[in-house]
């Protein structure tokens, strides 16, 4: 796998938070990273464009930067510019297509992404001869946006919380992962469930895990940390703001065993 994207229809199940801790994490590794922002509200933009030295209000007020709607536009006008939607070397080895118009969903019509998803997948393979991984950050709903970004990629990464109403998220989550294979007519994997706040003090937590291993996807945790919302509030990585946390520890890992594939 070398495209993945991240993807839950439910939101605040650490979606952005983790492309965040995985992209910048295998960049320090040495790899080089795109991150693409695929959601229109522009959290993992806000994050690396506040870092920038500017006010979160600032970074968000930009909304004239380059980013994935123009490189949709380009694709459909037929001039497919990568370039100039890249925002270069947000941190060391790490560039970012950021997401930076608002009102994406009004202006930018269903049929419209609808026919640009191979076109679209085809400069996003063409941008992997360039970077060992591109991660995409998706929103939380089920539109024409999330399938044109899937349809693009190797393979999900499903972020979830351990609850029991996540069983039903996660069902729905792969069949749609199974509905966008057979659509662009590739298998495209569902890599690994990603508990993101994961307690082990909490009593169920142990039949969680029995429940879904039933999936028979591997299963990564990330522990629940104080560390996690601070990164977001700082714009710091977690590799910035607390290294030695177990939050980054657990990010460390998933990217060695899943990515790196240093078992
Ligand atoms: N491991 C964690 N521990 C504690 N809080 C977390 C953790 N991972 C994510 N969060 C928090 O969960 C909230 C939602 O995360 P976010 O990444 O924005 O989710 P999504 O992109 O799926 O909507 C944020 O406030 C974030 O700080
Ligand atoms: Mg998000």
């Amino acid at each position: 796998m070398k495209i993945v994207t991240v993807a839950n229809q439910k939101g605040g199940v650490g979606k952005t938070s983790s492309i965040i801790q995985l992209a910048s994490g295998l960049a320090k590794r040495g790899e080089r990273v795109l991150a693409v922002d695929g959601d229109p509200q522009g959290n993992l933009s806000l994050f690396f464009g506040a870092a920038e030295g500017q006010t979160f209000g600032q970074a968000a007020g930009q909304t004239k930067i380059p980013g994935f709607h123009d490189l949709l536009a380009s694709i459909e006008n037929g001039k497919p510019s990568l370039k100039n939607s890249i925002r270069k070397s947000v941190r060391r080895r790490l560039d970012l297509i950021p997401f930076t118009d608002r009102d994406f969903r009004i202006n930018f019509a269903d049929d419209r992404i609808r026919n640009l998803k191979d076109p679209f997948a085809k400069v996003l393979s063409k941008a992997a001869n360039f970077y060992d991984w591109i991660l995409i950050d998706s929103s939380p709903s089920n539109s024409c946006l999330e399938r044109l970004l899937v349809e693009a990629s190797d393979a999900v990464i499903i972020p979830l919380e351990f609850q029991l109403f996540s069983v039903s998220g996660l069902e729905a989550s792969i069949q749609e992962v199974d509905a966008c294979s057979q659509e662009c007519g590739r298998g495209i994997e569902v890599h690994s469930l990603l508990f993101t706040k994961a307690e082990n003090r909490l009593n169920r937590v142990q039949d969680y895990r029995r429940v879904f291993s039933t999936f028979r996807i591997p299963i990564f945790e990330v522990c629940k940390s104080e560390y996690m919302s601070r990164s977001l509030e700082k714009s710091r990585t977690i590799w910035e703001c607390g290294p030695s946390s177990n939050a980054a520890k657990d990010y460390a890992r998933i990217i060695e065993k899943s990515f790196l594939e240093i078992v």
